[in-house]
């Protein structure tokens, strides 16, 4: 019997037959909408494996029922959605996709901090709604990036990878991290804070900190009152590391000048939602590692790790390293 495989968002071909080849593989085909609860559980309680996406609650409830998953390969570096805990106790490997979509991250973080800095989409708009009728001095000034302060909450490979791409830009580079990091100390002269000391200093605060336990909540109002009043602030990390109610009050009293996030404390969020009426903020829909190379680096990778787990290898970017004591 070959092992069944349950990929829960559609993926391209290649990919879809790479895994059919070796194995039972069934897949969720609605393009615009995620797998529902209900069949997401179903498959799973008959799946050796799953290939999941951020959006899927990998629970207790889940693995209690799924008696004989082996492994569930996440497209992305982040897992919160995964219960890690509960997952090596049913003995599951849990693998990311590390590494694969640094760059592009970093390049998309990048970006967004350039459109919120130069009011990109707003000019965009201005031109596509024919209000461009001249040239005039002050017309959708931004304010600049280059030779600025970038405060980065994060130095992990990506805020590490974004910090380059600040010293491109002559940029003076903070960082707030767990761990000191030398390298980046040493090569691009970035400067260990204290989190209270980048909130006060940087003109860019960038949120590139994984969520978890110590970071969810991280950004409350008192930290927004903290940034200067022209600061941009960026996120590319995790919705829920921000209160997003503390977020929209700081910007609409001023306490901040703008606002720049691919990601949200609920995702998708609704045409009404507060951020979309606010010209300051820019709104993207969780695209930082959306190239379709890295795309597809991402779900080779998955495939890589799923093959070793039945091939009887250690998967490449296991997450729950203290599973293999089960
Ligand atoms: C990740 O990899 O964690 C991203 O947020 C999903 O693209």
């Amino acid at each position: 019997m070959k092992p069944f495989v349950y990929v829960t968002r559609k993926v391209p071909d290649e990919i879809y037959e790479r895994l059919a080849d070796k194995y039972n593989v069934e897949m969720w085909t609605e393009e615009d909408k995620a797998v529902p609860r209900s069949i997401l559980l179903e498959k799973a309680a008959k799946a050796d494996a799953l290939l999941t996406v951020i959006s899927d609650a990998v629970d207790e409830v889940l693995f209690s029922q799924a008696g004989q998953l082996k492994v569930v390969a996440n497209m992305a570096v982040g897992f919160d959605n995964i219960d890690l805990e509960a997952a090596s106790r049913h003995g599951v490997s849990i693998c990311n996709t590390p590494d694969v979509l640094t760059d592009t991250t970093a390049d998309l973080t990048f970006a967004l901090l350039l459109a919120t800095a130069r009011r990109m989409m707003e000019a965009a708009e201005f031109v596509k709604d024919g209000e461009w009728t001249s040239w005039a001095p002050m017309m959708l000034v931004g304010t600049d990036v280059h030779h600025k302060k970038i405060g980065i909450v994060g130095m992990g490979k990506i805020g590490t990878a974004v910090a380059k791409r600040a010293a491109g830009f002559d940029m003076e580079i903070l960082y707030h991290n767990r761990n000191r990091h030398e390298v980046a100390e040493e090569m691009l002269g970035a400067q260990y804070c204290t989190f209270d000391e980048l909130l006060a200093e940087a003109d860019f605060v960038v949120c590139l900190a994984p969520l978890n336990q110590d970071t969810r909540g991280l950004f409350q109002r008192e930290h927004f009152q903290k940034m200067k009043n022209d600061a941009i602030f960026i996120n590319a990390s995790r919705g829920p590391i921000i209160n997003e109610q503390a977020l929209i009050e700081a910007l609409t009293a001023g306490e901040i000048a703008a606002a720049g996030l691919d990601v949200f404390d609920k995702e998708p969020i609704n045409a009404d939602h507060p951020f979309l009426t606010m010209k300051n903020v820019v709104a993207l829909p969780h695209i930082g590692s959306a190239s379709k190379e890295t795309r597809m680096a991402m779900m080779g990778t998955c495939c890589d790790n799923i093959e070793a787990v039945f091939e009887g290898r250690h998967p490449k970017t296991l997450v729950n390293k203290d599973v293999l004591q089960f």
